[in-house]
């Protein structure tokens, strides 16, 4: 089969399945609501959707805990509903890619219940291990959500690993039969017509023999032991042979801590690619260190290094995939915007990125400008890996101190309800919605910014219906200029018939700038801008604008 790369000319919109919009009115987001909302998502400019899990699932990661890998949770609508709605995406020329959690399962799959009181096949589907002769735990790492990485089960007397929740136990990779398992729901779901998978935290899919104890981290202990793990490529290339070297399909794959060296051992053009993109997250420690947990002071000169970084490494050697929002991270304005300038700010954002060369993804709510949320008290907050936090971490803040950190670090920021318009739950149901609805939804929401040219919303569709004539940007080559401000962000895009230059200002203030020597602004034409009237050599707080050459 022709691999024919369709993803290159794709943008994708990223939906959060429980929050995006119930069309049944029981208070969960559900495959109606997305059925309806299909030329919504297409009138952006959006010709793919990235679904997060819509698998059976008891709920524990929000669905990142999967049951049954062959089926659609009754909740969202069940598999007709699902068949109904990738066939209306189809119509419309839509691609659709599946979240794929083969890392783990959730420990109410069958083959946990089964592997938990050994009946085979199953027994060794997971990695079982008793404790240690010293009594102590089978090694020292952590877990991402809950604590340590070992959990004592019960009815099979032993400890088993979950790098995740406690109720999302590892799948033992090196086990053939799992990689079976593996490709048979690939297949599956590719039968179906699912254009490709975004796969969850791959790259941990293969563990260090003998799962060492980690000496030299002081958190996240483990995580070199299991990340870009000793058999990952091998099992990566098994996949791509047998199952998706035969359909015309894509993979993006979820790469925490990865540099572009080791990307391109994944993505890298040449025969061996087993991966088309990686969901690399360097853009989104700008404003702390490692993760979200960890806030700092935001610092430009850290996010553009890290667009710079990507952008020229993988020149010519591999395809990027361009995001600034999802569901693991709060959102975007509230970070590197301003709530103050949220208009601006949100533009200024949306402009920074979306005319880099890749895949451009938005996260719903991205294109209206949705912002943190504020709730006022930890117990509002459903995710796991938050309220882990709050119960058990940073036991030296006071309660107040730590609901402020939650506001500002949980992923639960991006998860309330999607802001349609400005009646009772914002639209997103006419039941009891089974989340919170952010306080500023009759301001911010989509059936107020549809009728307004400047809106957030329209900025959007204008920025990716340019981006999608430009060929400059598509497969032209990116330059930065004044690397070193820390509130100037500058860059182009040219190939032999045009270029572009692009000017974002992370500033609240006017400043005075000037653009690099070889532009003649007066010569270009300024095909975007998100304010009415630009000033030759000055920007308004958050300005940006994109001038065009032929
Ligand atoms: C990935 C997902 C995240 C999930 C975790 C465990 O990082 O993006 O939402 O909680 O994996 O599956």
């Amino acid at each position: 089969m022709v691999h024919t790369d369709w993803y290159k000319n794709t943008v994708f919109y990223q939906i959060w399945p429980r929050s995006f919009r119930d069309g049944n009115g029981d208070g969960m987001g559900d495959l109606y609501g997305v059925i309806e909302k299909l030329d919504y998502i297409k009138s952006l400019g959006c010709d793919g959707i990235w679904f997060s899990p819509l698998y059976p699932s008891p709920g524990a990661d929000c669905g990142y805990d999967i049951s049954d890998y062959m089926d659609i949770d009754p909740q969202f609508g069940g598999m007709e509903a699902f068949e109904t709605c990738l066939r209306e995406a189809h119509n419309r020329g839509m691609k659709v890619i599946m979240d794929l959690v083969i890392n783990h399962t959730s420990d109410e799959h069958e083959w946990f219940q089964k592997s938990r009181r050994r009946i085979d096949p199953y027994t060794d589907y997971y990695i079982w291990r008793p404790l240690r002769d010293d009594g102590k735990l089978p090694n020292n790492w952590d877990s991402h959500f809950e604590g340590k990485a070992w959990t004592f089960d019960p009815v099979r007397r032993e400890y088993y690993l979950h790098l995740f929740a406690v109720k999302q136990p590892d799948l033992n990779m090196d086990n053939p039969l799992v990689r079976e398992e593996v490709k048979k729901i690939m297949r599956f779901w590719l039968d179906k017509g699912v254009d490709g998978f975004r796969e969850d935290v791959i790259t941990f899919i293969s563990k260090k023999e003998g799962l060492p104890d980690d000496r030299i981290l002081p958190v996240y202990k483990g995580i070199f032991y299991y990340n870009h793990g000793p058999h990952i490529h091998a099992y990566l290339r098994e996949f791509r042979d047998e199952v998706l070297s035969q359909y015309d399909c894509m993979t993006l794959a979820e790469a925490p801590m990865v540099t572009p060296k080791v990307a391109l051992k994944y993505i890298d053009e040449g025969p061996d690619k087993q991966i088309d993109m990686m969901i690399q997250n360097e853009a989104m420690c700008a404003d702390c260190f490692f993760q979200d947990y960890f806030p700092t002071k935001f610092h430009l000169r850290k996010l553009k290094r890290a667009f710079r970084t990507w952008q020229k490494k993988l020149d010519g050697k591999g395809w990027n995939m361009l995001f600034l929002e999802n569901h693991d991270h709060p959102r975007i304005i509230s970070r590197y915007g301003s709530e103050a300038f949220r208009e601006a700010s949100g533009k200024m954002l949306a402009t920074a990125y979306l005319f880099q060369k890749g895949t451009p993804f938005l996260y719903q709510g991205q294109e209206i400008g949705m912002t943190n949320w504020h709730p006022s008290s930890w117990e509002d907050y459903e995710d796991v890996a938050t309220r882990y936090y709050y119960t058990h971490k940073a036991r030296k803040l006071t309660p107040r101190q730590r609901l402020h950190k939650l506001w500002r670090c949980s992923r639960d920021s991006a998860r309330t309800l999607m802001q349609w318009d400005d009646s009772e739950n914002a639209g997103f149901t006419t039941g009891k919605p089974w989340f919170a609805v952010n306080e500023n939804y009759r301001e911010i929401n989509v059936a107020r910014q549809e009728p307004d040219r400047n809106s957030v919303l329209n900025y959007y569709r204008l920025a990716i219906g340019l981006r999608k004539k430009l060929s400059c940007v598509r497969w032209g080559t990116y330059q930065e200029y004044r690397k070193g401000s820390d509130w100037l962000y500058m860059y182009s895009m040219r190939d032999d018939r045009q270029k572009i230059l692009v000017i974002c200002s992370f500033s609240d203030r006017v400043r005075k700038f000037r653009p690099p020597k070889e532009f003649h602004l007066d010569k270009g034409k300024r095909i975007l801008c998100n304010y009415p009237e630009p000033e030759e050599d000055r920007l308004n707080p958050y300005e940006a604008r994109v001038y065009f050459w032929n």
